[in-house]
């Protein structure tokens, strides 16, 4: 097949190895039956960083991060790390990877698995079919505007700063990636924003509006507060086809969309660069979920968000869509089947391990293979 693809791996904290584990098992597969071919590196991240080296992403890991073709990454964080000074927290590790390799865009689809309507918290009607897509801006705004931090004042009161801050070009690159997925799917982008209080958002919605109105006429175009998009997100989803939005609106949306799907342990996200002069781009692929400390090595948790950030991987870097609808087709088998992790368990389903997940989405790989 094709040249290797020069993949690292940061199962990171908590269930991240866990998940990442029964992943690896499926890119072997993949392998064994020469669907791709892959180099693989692993690397420290988060608070398995802090422990052996003292941060939370080393120059080297980073640096193998930026060599690489694409990057697979579990999740970081946990209470033994609670007390760690700010700025060395494991979250920094994914932040400086976000930042360090201008990961702008952050898709995060919010799909729901027919076998699944009934975990959602949400009426079964309101989310039966659901299949939205948050284009998240993930390297500017309030994350990492300037000045930032907490001083104490003359009269000993403390202060605490952050800035929202957006230029024309961060707004205009993220909303074009918007705009290409809608063409792909329903043709239909809603632009959110707090235009109403916050400059930031003002100037989010005449440029979004200027590029649709310039080079995506085709596309249909809606604008709402951010407010208010969570107050629709819960109340008729299915409105809503592509949604762009700040890194701080859709930090907090897309866990609010997630949750719509019945499990926040189902579903994948991208974060991708610019295309390069060589047709590639940077990216990473990640679950929305975290570390999950509390049930970390208990066999519990579900690896098909990490499963599915996989085969993100393969459509969005290896242009593997046949291979990746293999995967996402399979895992779809398997809820169809009964299978059912705690987080997602319902009556009359069949509770399975983590590892036990993995082999049926490999069982199911297998038949449809023959
Ligand atoms: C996410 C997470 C991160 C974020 C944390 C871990 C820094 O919540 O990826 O949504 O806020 O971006
Ligand atoms: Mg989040």
């Amino acid at each position: 097949m094709t040249n290797r693809k020069k993949i690292l791996v940061l199962p990171g904290d908590g269930i991240g190895p866990e998940v990442m584990y029964e992943t690896r098992r499926i890119m072997n597969w993949m392998e064994e039956n020469g669907a791709v071919s892959f180099e693989i590196e692993e690397g420290l991240v988060g608070g398995a960083s802090i422990d052996e080296h003292n941060v939370p992403l080393t120059d080297a890991v980073l640096d193998q991060a930026l060599s690489s073709d694409a990057i697979l990454f579990g999740a970081v964080g946990g209470p033994k790390w609670a007390s760690v000074e700010f700025d060395k927290r494991p979250e920094i590790g994914i932040l400086k990877l976000r930042q360090s390799l201008d990961l702008f865009a952050n898709l995060r689809p919010a799909i729901v698995f027919s076998a699944l309507a009934h975990a959602s918290s949400l009426k079964p009607d309101l989310v039966t079919g659901l299949n939205l897509m948050i284009v998240r801006e993930l390297t500017g705004g309030v994350y990492f505007g300037e000045p930032r931090g907490i001083e104490t004042l003359p009269n000993g009161d403390r202060r605490a700063v952050n800035t929202q801050t957006y230029t024309t070009p961060e707004i205009v690159r993220v909303a074009r990636i918007a705009f290409e997925l809608a063409r792909k799917r329903n043709g239909r982008v809603c632009s959110v924003e707090k235009a109403n209080v916050m400059e930031s958002g003002v100037l989010w919605r005449e440029e979004v509006e200027t590029l649709q109105n310039s080079e995506y006429p085709d596309v249909e175009l809606t604008h709402m507060y951010a407010d208010n998009a969570a107050m629709q997100l819960v109340r008729t989803p299915k409105q809503f086809d592509v949604i762009v939005t700040d890194n701080l609106f859709g930090d907090i949306l897309s866990d609010c969309a997630s949750m719509l799907t019945g499990s926040l342990g189902m579903l994948p996200s991208a974060s991708l660069g610019a295309v390069d002069s060589y047709g590639s781009r940077r990216a990473l692929y990640e679950p929305i979920h975290g570390s999950a400390p509390d049930i970390a090595g208990t066999g519990a948790a579900n690896p098909l968000a990490m499963i599915l950030s996989f085969a993100m991987m393969l459509r969005y870097s290896f242009d593997l869509g046949n291979t990746a609808d293999l995967v996402e087709s399979s895992v779809s088998n398997v809820l169809n089947a009964g299978l059912r992790t705690d987080d997602i368990m319902q009556e009359g389903k069949s509770r399975v391990t983590t590892s036990e997940m993995g082999d049926a989405v490999l069982d199911f790989l297998d038949q449809k293979n023959r």
